[in-house]
């Protein structure tokens, strides 16, 4: 029996509290041997006694947790949205979760808006820079309420988080083949250095550099304006691209259409060696929030990225495998096509997870 898995649950705003029950319900259905705590972190939490995190969380967090289970920041009650930038970039920032890792898998053509595309033509994975960039918020707003008013935005790129985030897609693609078996062979950077040219310059050296460490590996380049264009005009050319934090949003907003719209996309913000913690690419989505309308299916299959990312490799494989029985037979909710609820769907998956857990334990413990 492996060691069991302390995961942190952290549901959050709108949908995120009712996509992430969903996914703890197929977690539990896969019969992984984990143990949830539950966290209120959230807008109703902040709206109530002013705390976001509270003192030592992240600390916390990264000692007693193996990994963490998010859906998502946003309230329409709090406009400065203090909460998500504290909660969930905090996150990210402060545990030093460098790699936003979020695959871009088409599971059935018919959730594809482009014509002609099948799930072989849509498997690619976006790594985002996720510590750096425009994201740290440094710079400042002076003079602000009179017309010489000026707003500073500034761009940090490390060495160290652009060679660390660059060597990561690397790796990436030497580590993981495609879900058919067959091996990933391109590194793709996009960036904007034909007008950011400090920043694109620094990308562009130590992208030149580490790729000249891997090169079994084809290194490629496209500027992010370019990336967009291609992304609708022929999905098939990508396969492992690397880019900035703010790059990296906004394609993989776009890339979630490709596999059926926000609903269907997963994602991990990894450090090795340290808590990471994974969520839907979705957000709280305010207009479908309370209404049992969401779509789980991202929220499912980032927990099966979870838990493969903790070594629970075959609990992994077989919520994955019916995620997509639950796409091709569209037991699925209206977003995609189906006609089913949230929970709905969460049960019918949960349903098909314990088929074939109780399957796996007659396999492996076959009756006299
Ligand atoms: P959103 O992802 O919440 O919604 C965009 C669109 O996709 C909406 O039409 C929504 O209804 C739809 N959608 C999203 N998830 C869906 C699902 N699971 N099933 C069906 N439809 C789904 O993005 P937004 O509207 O730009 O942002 C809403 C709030 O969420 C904002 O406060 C934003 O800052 C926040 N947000 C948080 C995260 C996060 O926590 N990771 C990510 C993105 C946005
Ligand atoms: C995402 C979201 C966040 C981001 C927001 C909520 C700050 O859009 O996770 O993609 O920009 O990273
Ligand atoms: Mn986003």
């Amino acid at each position: 029996m492996s060691q069991k898995k302390r995961i942190a649950v952290i549901p959050g705003d709108g949908i995120g509290k009712e996509v992430i029950p969903e996914a703890v319900r197929v977690i539990a259905a896969s019969g992984a041997n984990v143990e949830l705590s539950h966290f209120d972190w959230g807008a109703d939490r902040y709206l109530a006694d002013g705390v976001t995190v509270p003192p030592d969380g992240f600390t916390m967090l990264g000692r007693d947790f193996d990994a963490i289970l998010v859906g998502a920041f946003g309230d329409p009650r709090v406009a400065s949205n203090v909460h998500a930038k504290e909660i969930l970039l905090g996150m990210r920032s402060q545990m030093d979760l460098y790699a936003n890792v979020r695959p871009v898998r088409l599971l059935d053509a018919a959730l594809c808006p482009l014509k002609g595309v099948e799930p072989k033509d849509v498997d690619f994975v976006v790594i985002r820079e996720n510590t750096e960039g425009v994201y740290t918020d440094a710079g400042g707003v002076f003079k602000q309420g009179t017309p010489d008013e000026v707003a500073i935005q500034e761009d940090i790129n490390t060495r160290k988080g652009v060679e660390r985030v660059v060597r990561y897609a690397f790796e990436y693609c030497e580590r993981h083949t495609k879900p058919d078996g067959s091996p990933r062979k391109r590194v793709l950077m996009c960036d904007k250095s034909n007008a950011m040219t400090h920043a694109g310059g620094l990308w562009q050296r130590v992208f030149k550099e580490v790729g000249e460490e891997y090169p079994q590996i084809t290194a490629q380049h496209m500027y992010v304006d370019a990336l967009c264009m291609q992304m609708v005009r022929d999905p098939r050319q990508f396969d492992v691209v690397v880019t900035n934090n703010m790059f990296g949003d906004i394609i993989t907003d776009l890339a979630a259409s490709l596999q059926g719209g926000m609903g269907m996309a997963a994602s991990g913000n990894i450090h090795h060696g340290k808590t990471s913690m994974f969520e839907p690419v979705h957000g709280s989505a305010p207009p479908i929030a309370g209404k049992n309308l969401a779509n789980p299916l991202g929220a499912i299959l980032t927990a099966a990225m979870m838990l493969g990312h903790l070594g629970l490799t075959d609990k992994a494989q077989k919520i994955e495998v019916a995620v997509l029985e639950a796409v091709q037979q569209k037991r699925t909710t209206h977003d995609i096509g189906g006609a089913m609820s949230t929970s709905e769907v969460g049960e019918w998956v949960a349903g098909r997870v314990t088929q074939s857990y109780a399957r796996s334990l007659r396999i492996a413990e076959p009756s006299k």
